[in-house]
């Protein structure tokens, strides 16, 4: 079945054309407007700004994705759409187009969480089996969510960040040293030259329960850079930053596979694309659970951020589970009565 995944949550209009087919769920086109040249000017995302964007883009993001996967609209079976969390300006110009095909189409739509897509980031292109239960971190700018699936579609949340989450630390430290939006990668980058032991930052709650903060972090960096002023070793202090992160979110990932007794552990979002990240986690886990266990992240870099491929994912286990409960589009039901 062809499934058409649809995704405006935020500062992404994202189209993908997903292909189930029994062992395999093939991305057959995955096709993102990005915003982030605009909101680069402004260091965040306006929601309004956002909004008008999706508006101008839905529409050619749409035609592309069926292209490139050289598809119909008729040949489509599914529609799956982020229907929340996230600014909901942007969310309903997704799902008002989810529902416009659905009445041309008759095809039905699936209203997806978003959270929920990023953990199916992980089931994309790939070849082998994927075992349960699982402890999935799913770490991006707005949600942070230390996650224990035990089956397809059942999550039970351990815990999740009390302020910020570990993709928005990274972008308010890195506006902080005057590095570009988005921050993480940039930070990333210019870390792979710092010596993180030369700043002494703090680890909020890291041997405490499955809940984060980052807050504390912050502050802690934005005292350091106004102490230092000129004197400031900026890749230092992007390395300390950057393990500090690395080291709470590894830390609670292992001690829940080791307490749930996970057979694998998967990161999803868009700090999931941090390469320090997934050694620490690797390491980690290793250490506490041994090699057995698998560390996965996305396939590709663009499935670890913001995409509709993962909500086709996300939508299609969420259908093969209950598809009749899927016969009627109901778009206010879907943005406001789903979990997490
Ligand atoms: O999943 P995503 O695209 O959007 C949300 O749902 O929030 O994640 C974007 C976040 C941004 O905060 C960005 O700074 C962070 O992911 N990010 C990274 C890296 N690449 C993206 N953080 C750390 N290291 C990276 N390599
Ligand atoms: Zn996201």
């Amino acid at each position: 079945m062809l499934i058409l995944g649809i995704e405006t949550s935020c500062d992404e209009t994202a189209v993908a054309v997903v292909e189930a087919s029994k062992r395999r769920l093939d991305v057959r086109s995955n096709v993102i407007a990005s915003q982030i040249e605009l909101h680069r000017k402004t260091g965040g995302v306006v929601p309004e700004v956002a909004a008008r964007e999706h508006v101008v883009h839905m529409i050619p993001v749409l035609e592309e994705a069926l292209t490139v996967a050289e598809v119909a609209m008729d040949d489509v079976g599914l529609i799956a759409v982020t229907a929340r969390p996230g600014l909901i300006a942007s969310l309903l110009v997704g799902t008002n187009t989810a529902g416009a095909l659905a009445l041309l189409t008759g095809t039905p739509v699936v209203p997806v969480n978003h959270i929920e897509g990023h953990i199916y980031a992980n089931w994309l292109d790939r070849d082998d089996d994927i075992v349960f239960p699982i402890v999935v971190l799913t770490v991006s700018g707005g949600h942070n969510e230390l996650v224990l699936m035990r089956g397809h579609t059942d999550f039970e949340v351990l815990g999740s960040t009390r302020d910020d989450a570990a993709g928005e630390a990274f972008d308010k430290v890195a506006r902080l040293i005057g590095l570009p939006y988005p921050g993480g990668p940039e930070i990333s980058r210019l870390a792979t030259t710092g010596d993180a032991a030369a700043y002494d930052l703090p680890r909020a709650l890291r041997n405490e329960g499955y809940d984060f903060s980052f807050s504390g972090l912050k502050s802690a960096v934005a005292r350091l850079v106004s102490r230092e002023g000129d004197h400031l070793k900026r890749a230092d202090l992007a390395a300390a930053f950057e393990v500090a992160v690395c080291d709470v979110l590894s830390e609670k990932v292992a001690r829940a596979a080791v307490e749930h007794g996970a057979r694998e552990v998967h990161l999803a979002g868009g700090v999931s694309a941090n390469q320090r990240l997934r050694a620490m986690v690797t390491a980690r886990v290793a250490t506490a659970c041994g090699t057995a266990i698998k560390v996965r992240h996305p396939e590709q870099l663009t499935y670890c951020t913001d995409n509709a491929a993962m909500i086709a994912a996300a939508g299609w286990f969420r259908w093969h589970e209950n598809p009749k409960a899927y016969e009627e589009w109901k778009p206010v039901m879907a943005t406001t009565r789903m979990g997490f």
